[in-house]
């Protein structure tokens, strides 16, 4: 079902509602949207018609609806987000009182349901608040934490709505986590690393993090614990990973061994610089001292490294070449042990380094090879994704 059900009520963060409807049909997901009465005073209900395209419903009799609509909406939806919830429909949700469409709605749902509350802060805290919230959590409803920040009533404090971004991610894991990704700890390695000389002065290349950054965040909306491992990159990390921001290749292999011998996966997408220099300085060395000829050395290769300590990870590389694709991407997953690894033609200018779009074949090694055709990082990710689950479910059924 592509179907996510948006439940409005009455809060002065009710506009944050557009938003999170437009990062739903990002992800191709269609949106209903429901609104309280009270949040009517706020906005016109047409508004939410316009932007979702579908009627948006305030009446529990509302003629232009099928007879039983909230019976028949609850059967086509994937998911009921409440954002911005208020105080009294929390309440109203935690007694079962069903007394307008929404509340009514929420005990047909059949689907998960997740809250997204918005108040003053007392409010929040008010223990019964808390109690209503507690019981809602009992009865297997999510929420997200409000952050802390200014409120409309002109105070600053905690209540204030969570991100769109962060409700949206929270939703889509909701929505597309497998039990195979349940409890599985997945390393994902993204952008250059830094090799400097001295201060002022570094060996890089021109990774941007984005293709990491895209399969950190599909790992998490499948379920999996994420960490990502970054290079110098400055894009805004995805919901619910947790990141570590390291520099040279050296600080990479050390934060990846951190992590391995609990990870089930780990994927290498960071372009992780092959050399970096003999010598370095701690001040900047002046013009006239710096010989021409700057000595270089190999960086240890992590993934080579990890391959051979190996325990039951599942190991994925990736092939950045501008040749002969196939036969060089096989000989590093052969030398590094890998089990699957994907190969990008970085001579093209319109996929890999920085761009928003990929194409890549996917080897494995008894042979097997995939095409995945140009597509948006994000689409190439959940399709790795997708062969990355089904390499774990096989690896169950063998066990
Ligand atoms: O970041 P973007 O702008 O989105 O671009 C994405 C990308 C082009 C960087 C990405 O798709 C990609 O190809 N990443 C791998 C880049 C790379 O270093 O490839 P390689 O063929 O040189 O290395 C093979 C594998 O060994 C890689 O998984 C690499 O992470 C790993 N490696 C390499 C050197 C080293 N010292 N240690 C390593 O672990």
């Amino acid at each position: 079902m592509n179907k996510i059900a948006l439940g409005v009520a009455s809060s002065i963060s009710i506009y944050k509602a557009a938003d999170i409807i437009r990062l739903f049909q990002k992800e191709d997901l269609a949106v209903r949207v429901i609104m309280t009465e009270k949040a009517t005073r706020f906005i016109q209900p047409d508004f939410f018609t316009a932007l979702s395209g579908e009627e948006t419903i305030v009446n529990l009799f509302d003629r232009r609806q099928r007879p039983i609509e909230h019976i028949a909406l609850a059967d086509e939806i994937s998911l009921l987000l409440i954002a911005p919830a208020t105080a009294n429909i929390i309440a109203k949700l935690a007694s079962g009182l069903a007394d307008d469409f929404l509340s009514t709605f929420y005990l047909a749902v059949k689907s998960p349901v997740l809250i997204a509350p918005a108040m003053n802060e007392a409010m929040f805290l008010h223990p019964q608040t808390q109690a209503n919230i507690k019981k809602l959590r009992d009865n297997g409803v999510e929420f997200v934490e409000p952050e802390a920040g200014y409120l409309a009533c002109g105070q600053t404090g905690g209540g204030r709505l969570a991100s769109p971004e962060k409700i949206v991610q929270t939703s889509l894991r909701l929505i597309r986590r497998q039990p195979v990704f349940k409890d599985k700890l997945i390393v994902v390695t993204a952008g250059p690393t830094r090799e400097s000389l001295d201060p002022v002065r570094f060996l890089s290349n021109r990774s941007s993090g984005k293709m990491g950054y895209e399969l950190a965040r599909q790992a998490y909306q499948l379920g999996a614990e994420v960490v990502l491992i970054k290079g110098p990159v400055e894009l805004e990390p995805p919901t619910g990973v947790k990141v570590e921001t390291v520099v040279s290749s050296e600080e990479m292999r050390q934060a990846v061994f951190k992590y391995y011998d609990q990870a089930s996966v780990v994927i290498m997408s960071a372009a992780v610089s092959d050399f970096r220099f003999r010598q370095t300085s701690l001040k900047k060395i002046r013009k006239e001292k710096l010989t021409l000829n700057l000595e270089l050395e190999r960086t240890p290769d992590i993934l080579e490294e990890l391959g051979h300590l190996k325990r039951g990870q599942l190991l994925v590389g990736f092939a950045a070449e501008t040749a002969d694709l196939k036969t060089r991407a096989s000989d590093k997953m052969k030398r590094k042990k890998l089990d699957l690894i994907v190969a990008n033609d970085v001579s093209r200018e319109d996929i890999g380094f920085g761009r928003d779009e990929n194409e890549v074949y996917l080897f494995w090694p008894d042979g097997r090879e995939r095409l995945i055709g140009k597509t948006s990082k994000r689409k190439v990710s959940q399709e790795i994704l997708t062969e990355i689950g089904a390499m774990l479910n096989e690896r169950k059924g063998n066990n």
